[in-house]
């Protein structure tokens, strides 16, 4: 087998495992990236990968991108932006890319990483949930809604078309090379020296909130071969696959990590917080993440350690020390 991958998003936090993985995959003979900002890949050692600047809004763009292509990765999408920004990107951009894909002669499969966060975040959902429950989005949080928005029109875009269609549905992703997690700590968030010296000074622990949620996390290099793995299986069957590292943390664990001092909160104040952000008619889109603390979505991954072959290397646990070594080296 010899295979063209066309990747949005290829400079984010999944996307350059996801290309490092195919970069090394044997049946893999080309990459064509793209996104907005200039990139070169030479610079990182890469030698199979063209990167092309390009925006997803732009149907040309993705016409010309995908036109090349046996398989679409689609990993492009605005995570962190306000409601109006990201859904124009991920629900326009995203749709721009399936519907693009389902019209051109070449490709033959899709691979698009949805989330966890499809599913919603209500208090009836099954633990562990498995992919055949289906995506309900938090209407509260636009990522969650977006998601499964998402997955619906990609099931729209692609009826009756003759596209292999694997979509991922990775838990929050963490590694040396994912840093989100970290960065939204707001202490975290100071620059480098000030964050150096505090650390140095006998300062009492930030608080930080565990309303008992239990929390699985992935590695991006884990992602990745999930990714790659769905590139190239031959025997896979399309469809979802949830994907997580083993084992579950909880809130107080990630907050020690990160040199926090967590507080057990009772789980009602966080359903009560939520609906109270609910019903606020402005509300700042970071706000909206607190719904994610409502109610625990716990995947379970046996499908794709089953059908995909997926074997995670990192465990929740492993992923989360990785990347606090490496945020609190700096
Ligand atoms: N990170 C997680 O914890 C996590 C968990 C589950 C699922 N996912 C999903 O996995 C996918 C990748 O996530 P990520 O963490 O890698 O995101 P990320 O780090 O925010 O990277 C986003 C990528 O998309 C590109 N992009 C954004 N808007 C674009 C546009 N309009 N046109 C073309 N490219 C655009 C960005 O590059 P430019 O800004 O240069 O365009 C970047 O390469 C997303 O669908 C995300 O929802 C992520």
């Amino acid at each position: 087998m010899s295979l063209t991958v066309a990747v949005t998003g290829p400079t984010g936090e999944i996307g350059i495992s996801t290309i490092e993985a195919l970069e090394q995959h044997p049946e893999v003979t080309t990459i064509i990236g793209m996104a907005r900002r200039p990139f070169d890949p030479a610079a990182r050692g890469w030698t199979k990968t063209v990167y092309r600047q390009g925006d997803i809004l732009d149907r040309d763009a993705v016409d010309g991108l995908v036109a090349d292509a046996d398989v679409v990765v689609h990993l492009a999408f605005i995570i962190m932006g306000s409601r109006d920004e990201s859904a124009r990107i991920n629900l326009e951009g995203t749709r721009n890319v399936f519907e693009a894909t389902a019209a051109a002669q070449r490709p033959r499969r899709m691979v698009y990483t949805s989330s966890v966060a499809a599913y919603g975040y209500h208090p009836d959902n099954p633990s562990p949930i498995t992919e055949d429950v289906p995506v309900r989005g938090s209407a509260e949080h636009y990522y969650s809604e977006q998601k499964a928005a998402c997955e619906a029109t990609l099931a729209d875009a692609t009826a009756g078309s003759s596209l292999e269609v694997f979509v991922l549905r990775p838990c929050i992703v963490a590694g040396p090379k994912a840093t989100a997690l970290a960065d939204a700590m707001p202490w975290n968030r100071l620059p480098d020296g000030v964050r150096r010296i505090t650390r140095a000074l006998p300062l009492p622990k930030p608080p930080f909130p565990d309303p008992g949620t239990p929390l699985q996390l992935v590695h991006h290099d884990d992602v990745a071969a999930a990714i790659a793995l769905a590139v190239t299986t031959t025997s896979a069957p399309a469809g979802a696959y949830n994907i997580a590292g083993d084992g579950l943390l909880s809130m107080s664990d990630v907050g020690e990590a990160f040199g926090a001092r967590p507080v057990k909160v009772p789980h009602l104040a966080a359903v009560a917080t939520s609906e109270v952000i609910a019903r606020l008619p402005f509300v700042p889109f970071a706000l909206e993440w607190l719904h994610a603390g409502r109610a625990s979505v716990v995947m379970d991954t046996s499908k794709a350690k089953e059908h995909l072959g997926w074997r995670p290397e990192h465990t929740s646990a492993d992923t989360l020390a990785a990347l606090a070594d490496a945020v609190n080296r700096t």
